[in-house]
C-alpha cells in the first residue's frame, strides 16, 4: 500500500541556486563590465576650466587640457569610448551651422588632443547642428521653421568628414535627418575613411529627459519653447523605431542607438530582437539627473541603483551603453 506523503515539496527550488554569491554568479545571464561603457563629456573653450552643471551634479563642462586628464582617467578604468559634445560659444553659432564643420572648432580640436595623447580609447563624434545654430534646432531651416531635411543632410556630411579628419573613430548622428547615414556613409567611403563607424541615433525620440544636456551645451535658451516633434520620434511609436533602425543599417550603420534609455527598454529589446546588430542605449542627462536628485536627498542608494539600471539595458539586449555615470560605474565594478 502507497502512502501519501504528507506534504507536497517542491522539486524546483529556484531558490536553491540564489543561496550564495558563486551560485548567484553560476546562473548570472548577464554582465556588466567597464568595456560596456561610453563617457560623453561636454568641452569648453579655456584651460584648467571645469565648470559645473547645475543640473547634471558632479558633470562639469572641460577645458581640453582638462578633457584628456579625463580621458586618461577613462582608460585606466577600462572605458571603452568617450563622445564628444562641445559647448559652442555664442559668438560663433549661425543660422546655417557653419562652425559645425570648421576644422579647427572645438569638437575637432578635442578628438584631435585626446586622439594624440590617448590613442587607445575610442572617440565618437556627435552629428547634429544643433549647438551651432541660433534657434538651437537640429539643422537648417525655412522661414516658417521648419527644419529642411536635403539641405540639413549635406551639411551633416561636411561635419562627419570632419571629424572623421580629426580622428573620429565612430560618427554619431544624432538629428533624426531622413538619409543621412547613407550620405554620410557614401561620403565617408569616398574620402577615403571606409574604417569610420557610423553609430546611428536611429530610434531618438522626442524626449523631455534631454533637459539638463540642453543646459549642459547652452542650446536650451536658443530653442525655447520650441520642439523637435517634426524629426525626433514620437514616444508612442515601436514599430516605426524597428523601420528607422532597418534603413540605417541597410545605409551602412554599423551600431544602432536607442535614446533615452530607461523608459524605452523595450524599444531596445525590439531592435535587437528583430535586427540581430549591435544596439547601444543612451541613458540620457535627465535620467542622470533624476538619480542624482534622489540620490542627494537620501531617497535611493545612488550606487546600487546605478549599477541596478546599467544592468537593466545589458538585460534588455544592449551591447554597449552611453552614459554620464561611467566613470563612476567603472570604479564599482573594478573595485
Ligand atoms: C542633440 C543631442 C541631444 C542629446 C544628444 N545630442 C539633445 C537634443 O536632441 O535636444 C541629448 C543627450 C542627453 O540628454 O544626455 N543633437
Amino acid at each position: 500500500m502507497q502512502t501519501q506523503p504528507s506534504r507536497q515539496f517542491p522539486k524546483t527550488r529556484l531558490r536553491r541556486v540564489r543561496r550564495t554569491e558563486f551560485l548567484r554568479a553560476m546562473v548570472r545571464e548577464s554582465s556588466l563590465t567597464p568595456a560596456d561603457l561610453i563617457l560623453p563629456f561636454f568641452v569648453q573653450p579655456g584651460r584648467q576650466l571645469a565648470s559645473p552643471i547645475p543640473s547634471m551634479p558632479g558633470v562639469s563642462r572641460l577645458s581640453i587640457d582638462l578633457a584628456v586628464e579625463q580621458a586618461k582617467q577613462a582608460r585606466d578604468l577600462g572605458i571603452s569610448a568617450l563622445a564628444v559634445f562641445p559647448v559652442t560659444p555664442s559668438e560663433v553659432k549661425s543660422l546655417d551651422a557653419a562652425e559645425a564643420w570648421n576644422p579647427d572648432g572645438l569638437a575637432q580640436q578635442t578628438m584631435r588632443a585626446i586622439k594624440d595623447a590617448v590613442p587607445d580609447i575610442g572617440i565618437m563624434s556627435d552629428a547634429a547642428l544643433d549647438p551651432f545654430t541660433t534657434h538651437g534646432q537640429d539643422g537648417i531651416i525655412d522661414d516658417a521653421g521648419y527644419v529642411l531635411n536635403d539641405q540639413t543632410v549635406e551639411a551633416l556630411v561636411r561635419q562627419s568628414l570632419s571629424h572623421a579628419d580629426a580622428g573620429a573613430d565612430i560618427i554619431g548622428p544624432s538629428d533624426m535627418m531622413d538619409g543621412r547615414i547613407g550620405a554620410i556613409r557614401d561620403g565617408l567611403e569616398n574620402a577615403g575613411f571606409i574604417h569610420t563607424c557610423i553609430m546611428s541615433y536611429a530610434a531618438k525620440y522626442a524626449s523631455s529627459y534631454y533637459g539638463p544636456f540642453r543646459d549642459a551645451v547652452g542650446s536650451a535658451g536658443n530653442l525655447g519653447k520650441a520642439d523637435k516633434k517634426t524629426y525626433q520620434m514620437d514616444p508612442a511609436n515601436v514599430d516605426e523605431a524597428v523601420q528607422e533602425a532597418a534603413m540605417d543599417l541597410a545605409e551602412g550603420a554599423d551600431f544602432l542607438m536607442v535614446k533615452p534609455g530607461l523608459p524605452y527598454l523595450d524599444v531596445i529589446a525590439r531592435l535587437k530582437a528583430d535586427l540581430k546588430a549591435p544596439v547601444t542605449a543612451y541613458h540620457v542627462s535627465g535620467e542622470y539627473a533624476m538619480l542624482e536628485a534622489a540620490a542627494a536627498n537620501g531617497w535611493l542608494d545612488r550606487d546600487k541603483v546605478m549599477l541596478e539600471t546599467l544592468m537593466s539595458f545589458k538585460r534588455a539586449g544592449a551591447d554597449a551603453i552611453l552614459t554620464y555615470h561611467a566613470l563612476d560605474a567603472a570604479r564599482l565594478l573594478q573595485g
